[in-house]
């Protein structure tokens, strides 16, 4: 495969869409629409050779060419762009569950899909440990979504052309067992490439979901999601056990523009150790269980979603979604809820806080578990990360918020320093609660001291190699170590089953950038020159850099052999160019050298 001018393909995206994005943006504030803009037209993949594609499904037209019309301002309306709503009219929608198609025997055979089946499904041996099975206790369940276009309301009468996961958004969400395999057929019924990564997972590489593993337009790959964990001495490790993950599109160059029209979902998996707490009433059950996907977005005056691809520097949005909805509220009966909080934005911080001033029972920082409760007045999230909480609504007041008090302008992240950042003066309400009845007897029975799971905690001397990231900006464009990503080289090539010590700084002037690494968690052992926060001292997928910040992390590479990306997730960021391959190898490997794998 030849290697592509780093920005070839974004370029052609901005030609394609430059005269509409700029026309849109301008007009997003004030001037009256032209009627029905055509949607952003995206350039076409390049084709594999002697293959034909079917034609993709066109996007629709925009539903409602003339904008809605303004009506005089009414005391507590939002108004948004051109838009105007009451907030805290639309309930809270809680994604409905993605049922198996079959679970058992495999209802597919290699070879019967376009892109296949990752090469690890038939061969589940650990490459660290060749005479050692992965963890699994099956059986495999198959599922089979189909990405396609749809039309959906952020705001009640808006009608807004999206790209969704079977018409769902957020996307339907998958519940499974620690150790239960899943297998999921992905059909791009979209006219745009896509790849779908499962952020937080600890997955085989043909299946992470890699930048460039695309699934073509017409036709459909298989994920093989062994939802296993890291084997450990033989055993599987439960310290590692995912709790929360979301997936999301991750196209090359094009993440940003399909995640912005709304691809993404949860991923919620229990282990042993977590059901029983479940079952035992220490963690409240599922229907009190409610994961919520905060986002930012804005439309333009014909309803459709603003998105100017010349815009490097990341997207903000001046509509306050929950689950795809403007502003929704949530009634809840006087007892603990589990939140699954996700910022899902894809450039904007959130500092979350409740309007009672009491702080939330953090039980999960992304995808894991923490070994017990951590208090925090506000949560400080990046784009990326999750927070796991518990709200005690006992003897919450009857109306109670969901702030969000972070002030943030542009794409550099928020405004001031991280010790020193300014909030707003007036928080934005992403999500209002109406608590309701009587204190309930049976609520969850969480308290601080509550052990949730053991943390099997790196040792720093137990390092054998430490490799340096500097993160930073080059021409308008974002690189790590001078360099921009390129999907075949191999950026880092850790030796499976060693640690290592990775230092991630940020010489990019005052911008931030919540790193991600794919495929193991990383142990922070030091923030800022400081001990991490409580929340962040144990297991972290996403840590955000603030302005200028160095952090220094520990990570242990088992199981699977690369390549993985690590990124920048602000998603402009990371499409042009902040993102480097991880390539866990057998037989240590001198760098630089290609990847191991690639176009499968
Ligand atoms: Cu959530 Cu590599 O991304
Ligand atoms: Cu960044």
């Amino acid at each position: 495969m030849s290697v592509q001018h780093p920005t070839s393909r974004r370029s052609a995206l901005q030609k394609s869409t430059a005269v509409l994005a700029v026309g849109t943006a301008a007009l997003a504030m004030s001037a009256p629409p032209k009627p029905a803009p055509a949607p952003p037209s995206v350039p076409r993949p390049a084709r594999p050779a002697g293959s034909s594609v079917p034609k993709p499904v066109p996007v629709p037209r925009p539903i409602n060419p003339t904008p809605t019309p303004a009506p005089a301002p009414n005391p507590g309306q939002t108004v948004a762009g051109p838009f105007r709503y009451t907030p805290f009219q639309v309930p809270l929608p809680i994604p409905v569950e993605l049922s198996p198609v079959g679970i058992g025997d495999s209802p597919y055979k290699p070879g019967d899909c376009f892109h296949g089946i990752a090469p690890e499904y038939f061969d589940r041996r650990t490459a660290e440990a060749p005479h050692q099975l992965w963890y699994e206790r099956g059986p495999e369940k198959y599922y089979e979504v189909r990405m396609q276009p749809s039309v959906h309301e952020f705001i009640p009468g808006v009608k807004t052309p999206i790209f969704t996961y079977d018409g769902f958004y957020p996307g339907r969400t998958i519940r499974s067992r620690v150790g239960q395999p899943i297998v999921v057929r992905y059909w791009n019924d979209l006219p745009v490439e896509t790849s779908i990564h499962l952020h937080g997972a600890h997955t085989p590489s043909h299946s992470d979901g890699s930048p460039h593993f695309f699934v073509l337009p017409g036709r459909a790959r298989d994920y093989f999601y062994p939802l296993s964990v890291p084997m450990l001495n033989g055993q599987p490790d439960f310290a590692e056990s995912p709790s929360t993950m979301w997936y999301h599109d991750h196209g090359l160059d094009i993440t940003d523009h399909n995640v912005w029209r709304a691809m993404c979902g949860f991923c919620i998996t229990v282990d042993d150790i977590e059901q029983s707490l479940i079952d035992s009433n220490v963690l409240p059950a599922q229907q009190f269980d409610i994961p919520m996907c905060i986002q930012d977005r804005s439309l333009n005056p014909d309803g459709s979603l603003a998105f100017n691809p010349l815009d490097n520097n990341g997207h903000l949005g001046n509509i306050w979604l929950v689950n795809g909805v403007a502003q929704p509220f949530f009634k809840v009966e006087r007892r603990k809820y589990r939140l699954r909080i996700l910022n899902g934005c894809n450039a904007r911080f959130l500092e979350l806080k409740l309007s009672d001033g009491k702080p939330f029972m953090r039980i999960g920082k992304d995808t894991w578990l923490l070994p017990h409760p951590v208090e925090e007045p506000t949560m400080l999230l990046s784009p990326a990360n999750r927070a796991d909480v518990i709200i005690d609504f006992t003897d919450a007041p009857p109306e109670l918020y969901l702030h969000n008090i972070l002030s943030q302008d542009n794409g550099r992240g928020p405004n001031g320093s991280f010790t020193q950042r300014a909030h707003l003066a007036a928080p934005v309400p992403f999500m209002k609660f109406i608590v309701e009845g009587e204190p309930q007897p049976n609520s969850a029975t969480i308290n601080a001291a509550t052990t949730l799971r053991h943390h099997e905690k790196l040792n720093p001397a137990d390092a054998v190699t430490v490799r340096t990231f500097d993160f930073h900006r080059r021409n308008g464009a974002w690189q790590v170590n001078q360099q921009f990503y390129d999907p075949n080289r191999a950026d880092a090539t850790p030796t499976i089953g060693s640690t290592e010590k990775w230092i991630l700084r940020n010489n990019s002037g005052g911008w931030w950038h919540p790193i991600h690494i794919h495929l193991e968690s990383h142990q922070l052992i030091s923030f800022n020159g400081g001990p991490p926060p409580a929340a962040f001292a144990y297991k972290n997928d996403t840590t955000y850099l603030t302005g200028n910040g160095v952090v220094e992390l520990l990570m242990r590479f088992r199981t699977f052999k690369g390549p993985f990306v690590f990124h920048c997730h602000n998603n402009a960021h990371e499409d042009m160019r902040m993102m480097c391959n991880l390539d866990p190898r057998v037989t240590p490997t001198q760098a630089p050298t290609l990847v191991q794998a690639s176009f499968p």
